[in-house]
């Protein structure tokens, strides 16, 4: 009798340990490491979208000729306007004096860049009309840029969009879900 009690307490103490450490494993797992995991990198001057509302989005983001998005919009697009600064906001002195006047390309870090490995073209997505927002933030109504958080490890952005959403799509989509579609 008394052993049996023993064990059993003993099987209780072990059982809070375990609940114990498997509580430690899940905040460790779900809130420490991917703090750990990922750094927080400043953009090198705040861009509204807001502000510049009064352009159209392929004002600043077109097609290439092959395609290709042109991506995020270069110095040129931004001159024409901001030769000199037409506001007080230290963003735009930043534009003007450490990349306009000095000819300085942007060093933007873009939100949605995927991991080398991954092929991806906006062109077969525009040709079926998908909407920007259906993979990217809606940078519509944005004033100031969200952070941007970098793996440490692999120097990937945090947001860029999971594999499993863009198979999910395609799924209900019907588009070809084969690994060498995205994966050459
Ligand atoms: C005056 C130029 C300009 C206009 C007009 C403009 N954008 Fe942008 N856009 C930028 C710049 C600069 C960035 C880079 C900063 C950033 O990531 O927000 C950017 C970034 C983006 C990104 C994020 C890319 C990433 O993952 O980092 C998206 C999506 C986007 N723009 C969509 C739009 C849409 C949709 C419109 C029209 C409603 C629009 N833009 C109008 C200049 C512009
Ligand atoms: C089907 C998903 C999808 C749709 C729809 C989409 N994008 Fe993207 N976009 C991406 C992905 C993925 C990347 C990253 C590409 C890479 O890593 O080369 C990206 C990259 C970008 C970039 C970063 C610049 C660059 O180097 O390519 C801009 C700007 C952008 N998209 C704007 C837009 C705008 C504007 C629209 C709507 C007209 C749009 N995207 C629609 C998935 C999408
Ligand atoms: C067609 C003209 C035009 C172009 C092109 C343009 N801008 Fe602007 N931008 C404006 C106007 C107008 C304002 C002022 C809006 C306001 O009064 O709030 C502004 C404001 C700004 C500001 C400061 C205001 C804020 O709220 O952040 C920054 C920074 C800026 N623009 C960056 C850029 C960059 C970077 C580019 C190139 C990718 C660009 N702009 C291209 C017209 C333009
Ligand atoms: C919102 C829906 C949606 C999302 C999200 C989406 N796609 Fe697509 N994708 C499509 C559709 C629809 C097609 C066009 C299929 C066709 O033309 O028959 C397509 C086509 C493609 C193609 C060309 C396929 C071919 O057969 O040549 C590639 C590559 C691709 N997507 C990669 C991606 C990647 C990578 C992502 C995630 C980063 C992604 N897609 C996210 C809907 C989506
Ligand atoms: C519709 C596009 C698409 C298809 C189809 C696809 N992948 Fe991916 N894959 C991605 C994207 C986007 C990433 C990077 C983002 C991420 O890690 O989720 C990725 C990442 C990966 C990674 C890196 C590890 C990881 O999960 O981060 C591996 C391995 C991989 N894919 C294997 C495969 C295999 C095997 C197949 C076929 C069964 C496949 N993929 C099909 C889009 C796709």
């Amino acid at each position: 009798m008394k052993e049996e009690k023993k064990s059993a307490s003993g099987k209780g103490v072990g059982g809070i340990f375990f609940f114990g450490g498997f509580i430690l494993a899940l905040i460790f797992g779900w809130i420490v490491f991917p703090n750990l995991l990922f750094s927080e990198k400043a953009q090198p001057l705040n861009f509204s979208h807001v502000a510049h509302q009064d352009s159209t989005c392929d004002q600043c983001h077109s097609f290439n000729p092959d395609g290709t998005y042109s991506g995020i919009p270069r110095l040129d697009n931004c001159v024409e306007c901001h030769e000199s600064p037409m506001t007080s906001e230290e963003s735009e002195r930043i534009l003007v004096e450490e990349y306009i006047q000095k000819q300085q390309e942007i060093p933007w870090k873009v939100y949605a860049w995927q991991p080398d490995n991954v092929f991806f073209s906006h062109a077969p997505h525009q040709a079926k009309n998908i909407e920007c927002t259906q993979c990217h933030r809606d940078v519509s109504k944005e004033a100031k840029l969200p952070p941007y958080s970098e793996n440490r490890l692999t120097g990937y952005s945090k947001s860029t969009m999971k594999m499993i959403d863009c198979e999910k799509c395609h799924a209900q989509m019907g588009a070809n879900n084969n690994c060498q579609v995205c994966h050459k």
